[in-house]
């Protein structure tokens, strides 16, 4: 039995969708203790700040987040209201006690492999009222503690959700914080995830996003105590009645085995979309990067996953201003993404972190060399962009209904490719995969009407 929802937590979330992911489970742990969720900081006694690490400006974010909220704690306490404040994720765990020091305010730091623990921290909080800090990446399996009951019996999130299969990663990548924030490698047993898979689609779920920093590489232990690949798992995750599309991310291309690529030509549950980082089209920066696969690796994926599935789109994530990063490198970046054409794409300026190798290389390159290289590189990609959602034009394909939209009559829905769908419908047809005809583009989403249902 849970407790009555008598406390507020606010959970503000930064980053990638594993946070998103992490913030859900954080809500079901503290459901037993009282705490339901609110979208008002103002009225929570509980904040929580969900961070991301992977660039500058998101650690900053934090920092001025922290500010404001100092300002809205003092109020409360004016009030005689309490007000907890608590820092999850990559930030935490990077910075640890460095976050207590900088911003007082702040009652809590818990690491990403830690926050199973938030309840029992929260109480040492109470108890000792000074800060407490916890970011060791103990030796117990944070999702053993996430499969128990309260919070492995997740309430209904709508039609589309995601669920983490993964986490970590063992690549190095010299650019990266991932492996030293969210450690090692780790895959959760098969049957753990299709549990959870089943009991998302029987609370209505249609669509699985599996997550993991390097989810291809997933080799999660089978029914039988043999590893699984990431499309063994696709394989036995489509057996689940009622959930009709499924999707991975992030996916690194050393990963991308024949099977997998295989999976996209003849599952098709799984969607028609692949998100697959290369950074750089420069086999030299791809070297120094520790990516471990040349541009020519990269082009003859491509190739093989489009002979699977020709229709797919594909995404990718590109840095530019990498140390060392000449004019040339630049260039063969811009030949790859012209080479390739993406549907969608991420691009970034080069932002050292304190830790990493590259963050020590030569030849670091000046912010107005990167930004016009970004801004030349989001150039052709905000066009390719615009160029597929053009050839979407005028074809019917299957919508799922995820929410109520932006107007009254209509809902928000997404493709098979990813892309965010205007459809004048009712909140009855929430939840259903319909065939609709394309009649408008933007360059970030499509308007449809419906035709038929599936
Ligand atoms: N600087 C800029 N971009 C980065 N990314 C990861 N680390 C950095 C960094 N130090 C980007 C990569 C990765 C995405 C999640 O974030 O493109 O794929
Ligand atoms: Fe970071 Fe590279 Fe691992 Fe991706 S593969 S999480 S970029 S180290």
């Amino acid at each position: 039995m849970s407790a009555p929802l008598n406390k507020k937590v606010f959970i503000k979330t930064y980053g990638c969708q594993m946070n998103v992911y992490d913030s859900e489970k954080m809500a079901d742990l503290l459901a037993p203790d009282g705490y339901g969720v609110t979208e008002d900081p103002q009225e929570a006694d509980l904040v929580i700040l969900n961070t991301c690490h992977i660039r500058e400006k998101a650690a900053e974010k934090v920092y001025s987040e922290l500010g404001r909220l100092r300002r809205l704690k003092e109020r409360r306490e004016a009030k005689r209201e309490g007000m907890m404040i608590a820092v999850a994720g990559c930030v935490a765990q990077a910075e640890g006690e460095e976050i207590a020091e900088r911003a007082p305010v702040v009652d809590l730091v818990v690491g990403p492999q830690t926050y199973h623990r938030l309840p029992e921290l929260l109480k040492r909080v109470e108890k000792t009222g000074g800060a407490v800090v916890e970011t060791e990446f103990p030796a117990e399996d944070k999702f053993n503690r996430l499969d128990k009951p309260a919070a492995a019996a997740p309430p209904a999130r709508g039609v589309a959700a995601f669920l983490t299969i993964q986490e970590g990663c063992d690549k190095f990548c010299t650019f990266c914080v991932v492996p030293y924030t969210r450690g090692a490698e780790f895959s959760r047993p098969v049957e753990r995830i299709e549990a959870e898979a089943r009991a998302l689609a029987q609370s209505g779920v249609r669509e699985i996003t599996l997550l993991g920093q390097n989810v291809n590489a997933y080799h999660g232990e089978g029914p039988n105590g043999e590893p699984v690949s990431l499309s063994g798992l696709l394989t036995h995750l489509s057996a689940i009645e009622g959930l009709e599309r499924l999707r991975y991310t992030t996916s690194h291309p050393r990963d991308m085995d024949d099977e997998l690529i295989e999976a996209h030509g003849s599952n098709p549950k799984i969607m028609p979309y692949l998100h697959l980082p290369v950074q750089s089209g420069s086999d030299r920066i791809l070297a120094a990067m520790n990516r471990r696969h040349t541009r020519d690796d990269y082009f003859k994926i491509i190739e093989r996953i489009r002979r699977a599935r020709a229709d797919i789109a594909l995404s990718s994530d590109f840095i530019v201003g990498f140390p060392g990063e000449s004019d040339q490198d630049f260039e063969d970046t811009m030949a790859l993404v012209r080479d390739v054409t993406f549907a969608q794409a991420f691009s970034f300026k080069y932002s050292a972190r304190p830790g990493t190798p590259a963050a020590e290389l030569d030849g670091q390159v000046p912010e107005e060399v990167k930004s016009q290289r970004l801004a030349r590189l989001q150039d052709v990609l905000k066009a390719q962009q615009l160029a597929f959602n053009r050839d979407c034009a005028g074809r019917t394909m299957d919508i799922l209904l995820e929410k109520p939209g932006r107007h009254e009559g209509q809902l928000a829905g997404r493709s098979p490719y990813l892309q965010p769908v205007h459809v004048p419908a009712g909140t009855a047809q929430i939840g259903e995969i319909v065939h609709a005809k394309v009649e408008s583009v933007g360059a970030n989403s499509l308007s449809a009407h419906i035709v038929g249902i599936q």
